[in-house]
C-alpha cells in the first residue's frame, strides 16, 4: 500500500515527484506529503497535506528549485488519516527525513528499548526510524546507522531517507514492500515503489532484492546489503506498455481496462504460442505432472480467478486441485498431499498474505508458480517459477483485465498438461471476438439504473458460474458500496432467501446448458418473493425475455464472457452514485500489509 516517489538529479524534482505521486495514488490516497531541498534557502521544507495529491499539489503552487525531493501517498494503517501522521517524518533535530512504505511490526518495542522519553509527534510506526538513524549517527557513519537501524525494524519497508547533512544524496531500503531504483543516462536518479512513477524519466530500473540498501546521488546508485557489501543490480528496461499507461480518451482507468480485455486475450495468445502451438516451459509442466495436487493460492479477485483455474485444471489434465484464501493458508495450513505443487495468483506480485503463505511452505521445499502480471515482482521472484499474464499496467483499483488474463493463463497451464485435444487456441481467439461484439453494443449503462435502485443485490450461478457471481458481487460492492452477495443459485434456498424482499435486485449468470434449467427455477423462487431479477447469459441458452444476451462462446471461458456485463455493471452504478470509480474508499490498489 501506499506510493513513494524520490529524485535527485537536475531536473525539477518537485514536479518528478508529484507527477509520481499522482500516478501512484491508485495505491493509497488518504494524504500525501513532500519534502524537497530549496536550493534558493538552502534548506529542506516538508508539506503534507489530508487527502489527495491535488491538495499538495495545491500547497506547492510557488515556485521552488528544487533537484532532490521525496514524496508520499498513504493509505493509513498506523494512526488516523492526519496531516501529523501523513509522511515525510522527520527526526528530532531534523536532519533525517524519510518516507516508508510497510508496517513495522516491532515500532513500540523499539520505542521503549531506545528513546523512551521522546515525544512522538505522529501515531505511526514510521516516525520511530527516523529517531533511530539519527540517534545512532552520533555514534556511526550515517550509512552505518541506517543499516544499523534497518537491521532492527521486523515487518516490511521501502524506505527514502535524506539526511539534511548530505542533500545531494537519498537513501534508500528495501525489505519485503516493492522499491524500484530508475537509471537514467540524461535525467538523474529516480526513486519509486511502482515502475509507473519511473516512466518518463527513467530509461532502466532495478527492482530491488530485499536486505538492499543504496545510495542514489545525481549520476548513480550504489547498491549494498545491510553489511554494507557491494551488490550486484538485476537491471531491466523501462517498457513502452509503461509508457503508454495513461487514461488515453476515457473517463476512467476501468472503463479502459474493460475494453482492453480482448486485447490482453490476444497478447496472451501470443506470448504462448511457439511456433503455431500453445506451449508452456516444459521444466514447469514436468514439475506439475510429478505433483499430486495442485493447491493455488490467492486473494479477492485474483482467488476468484484461480477458482475457475482450479475447474481448468481438474477437467483439462485431471490434476485435483484446491483454492486457498492466502490469508487463512498461511497460518492455517491444510493436511497437505505428499507431492503438493503450489500455485500463487497475483495481479501486483506483492499482496503480504501470499508472502506470509509462501513462507509457510518454504520448509516443504516444493516447487511454486507464482502467476502475476508484474513480472519483475517480490511474488515472481520469490517463487520457483513465474508465468505473466500479459495484462499490461492495471491502474484501476478494481481488477477487471487482470482477472481475465490470469484465468487464461490458467486454461493455458491445464491445457498444457492435458492431453491437448482442447482447441484452447480457437476457444480464446472466440472468446476475444465475442468480447468486442459485446462491447460493441452493449447498453449496461441503462440495466444499471433500471435494477441497482437497492442498498443491496445478489449475483447467482451453479458450477463455474458460482466462481463468476462471487467475482461479480466483490466487483459491484467495491466500487459501488451496494452491499452484494455472490451465491451458488440452489444454496439460496437453504437460508438467504430469506433476505429477498419486494424489488431486491438478483441477476443471474447462465452459460452451462446442463444447469439453465435448475437456474431458471431458482431465480423463479426469487421472482416469487418480489425480486426484480435480470439474466445474463449465452445466445444458445436464451430466452426472448433475458436481459443480456453474449454470443457463444466454449463454456469453460464462458466466465470470462458474461464477466464483461458485471463489470460494467459495477462501473455505472458507481458512476450514476458519482463515486471515486478507479480509487473506491477505503481500498489500494497492491496489499501490502497482512
Ligand atoms: C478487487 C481486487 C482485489 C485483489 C486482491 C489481491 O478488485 O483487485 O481483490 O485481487 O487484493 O491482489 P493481488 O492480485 O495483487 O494479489
Amino acid at each position: 500500500m501506499c506510493g513513494i516517489v524520490g529524485y535527485v538529479g537536475k531536473n525539477q524534482a518537485k514536479e518528478i515527484v508529484l507527477n509520481g505521486l499522482t500516478k501512484l495514488e491508485y495505491r493509497g490516497y488518504d494524504s500525501a506529503g513532500l519534502s524537497l531541498f530549496d536550493s534558493k534557502v538552502n534548506r529542506f521544507e516538508v508539506f503534507k497535506e489530508t487527502g489527495r495529491v491535488t491538495e499538495l499539489k495545491k500547497a506547492l503552487e510557488m515556485t521552488l528549485e528544487s533537484s532532490v525531493a521525496i514524496g508520499h501517498t498513504r493509505w493509513a494503517t498506523h494512526g488516523k488519516v492526519t496531516r501529523e501522521n501523513a509522511h515525510p517524518h522527520v527526526s528530532r533535530s531534523g536532519r533525517f527525513i524519510l518516507v516508508h512504505n510497510g508496517v513495522i511490526e516491532n515500532s513500540d518495542v523499539l520505542y521503549q528499548q531506545y528513546i523512551p522519553d521522546y515525544d512522538l509527534k505522529s501515531e505511526t510506526d514510521t516516525e520511530i526510524i527516523a529517531h533511530l538513524i539519527e540517534t545512532f549517527s552520533k555514534q556511526f557513519t550515517v550509512d552505518n546507522a541506517i543499516v544499523t537501524t534497518l537491521k532492527l525494524l521486523e515487518g516490511s519497508y521501502a524506505l527514502l531517507v535524506i539526511d539534511k547533512e548530505t542533500p545531494d544524496i537519498i537513501y534508500a531500503a528495501k525489505h519485503k514492500s516493492p522499491l524500484l531504483i530508475g537509471l537514467s543516462e540524461s535525467g538523474g536518479t529516480a526513486i519509486a515503489s511502482d515502475v509507473l512513477a519511473l516512466a518518463g524519466y527513467s530509461d532502466h530500473y532495478v527492482p530491488l532484492t530485499d536486505h538492499s540498501f543504496v545510495v542514489c546521488e545525481k549520476d548513480k546508485a550504489r547498491f549494498f546489503n545491510f553489511e554494507l557489501e557491494n551488490i550486484k543490480p538485476d537491471i531491466y528496461e523501462v517498457s513502452s506498455d509503461i509508457l503508454n499507461s495513461d487514461k488515453g480518451l476515457f473517463d476512467h482507468y476501468m472503463l479502459k481496462e474493460i475494453e482492453e480485455q480482448p486485447s490482453v486475450i490476444r497478447q496472451i495468445i501470443q506470448t504462448y504460442e511457439v511456433n503455431g502451438v500453445i506451449e508452456v516451459d516444459d521444466v514447469i509442466v514436468s514439475d506439475m505432472k510429478k505433483s499430486d495436487r495442485i493447491y493455488i493460492i490467492a486473494a479477492g479477485t485474483s482467488m476468484h480467478a484461480g477458482m475457475l483455474g482450479k475447474r481448468y485444471l481438474e477437467r483439462l489434465a485431471g490434476i485435483p486441485a484446491e483454492v486457498h484464501i492466502a490469508s487463512e493458508f498461511a497460518y492455517h495450513l491444510p493436511l497437505l498431499s505428499s507431492k503438493p505443487y503450489f500455485i500463487l495468483i497475483t495481479q501486483s506480485g506483492e499482496t503480504a498474505d501470499l508472502r506470509a503463505s509462501l513462507k509457510a511452505i518454504e520448509h516443504l521445499k516444493r516447487p511454486v508458480l507464482t502467476i502475476t502480471n508484474v513480472k519483475t515482482s517480490t511474488l515472481a521472484r520469490e517463487a520457483t517459477y513465474f508465468l505473466d499474464v500479459k495484462a499490461g499496467p492495471e491502474i484501476a483499483v478494481a481488477s477487471t483485465k487482470a482477472y481475465v488474463a490470469q484465468a487464461s493463463v490458467l486454461l493455458i497451464l491445464a491445457y498444457a498438461l492435458s492431453n491437448k485435444s482442447y482447441p484452447v487456441k480457437e476457444v480464446l481467439s472466440k472468446l476475444a471476438n465475442n468480447m468486442e461484439v459485446f462491447l460493441a453494443n452493449q447498453s449496461m449503462d441503462s440495466i444499471a439504473k433500471d435494477f441497482l435502485d437497492k442498498r443491496h443485490a445478489f449475483f447467482i450461478g451453479r458450477g463455474i458460474n458460482y466462481d463468476l457471481a462471487l467475482e461479480a458481487a466483490l466487483k459491484l460492492k467495491e466500487i459501488s458500496y451496494i452491499q452484494t452477495e455472490g451465491f451458488a443459485a440452489g444454496e439460496l434456498k437453504h437460508g438467504t432467501i430469506a433476505l429477498i424482499e419486494e424489488g431486491t435486485p438478483v441477476f443471474a449468470l447462465i452459460s452451462d446448458a446442463h444447469m439453465n434449467h435448475q437456474t431458471r427455477s431458482n431465480l423463479k423462487e426469487v421472482d416469487a418473493r418480489g425480486a426484480k431479477t435480470c439474466v445474463i447469459t449465452l445466445r444458445s441458452l436464451s430466452k426472448e425475455t433475458d436481459d443480456v444476451i453474449l454470443e457463444d462462446v466454449d463454456p469453460l471461458v464462458a466466465p470470462l464472457l458474461l464477466v464483461l456485463p458485471t463489470q460494467l455493471l459495477s462501473y455505472y452504478a458507481a458512476l450514476q452514485r458519482g463515486f471515486d470509480i478507479d480509487k473506491p474508499r477505503n481500498l489500494a490498489k497492491s496489499v501490502t500489509v497482512e
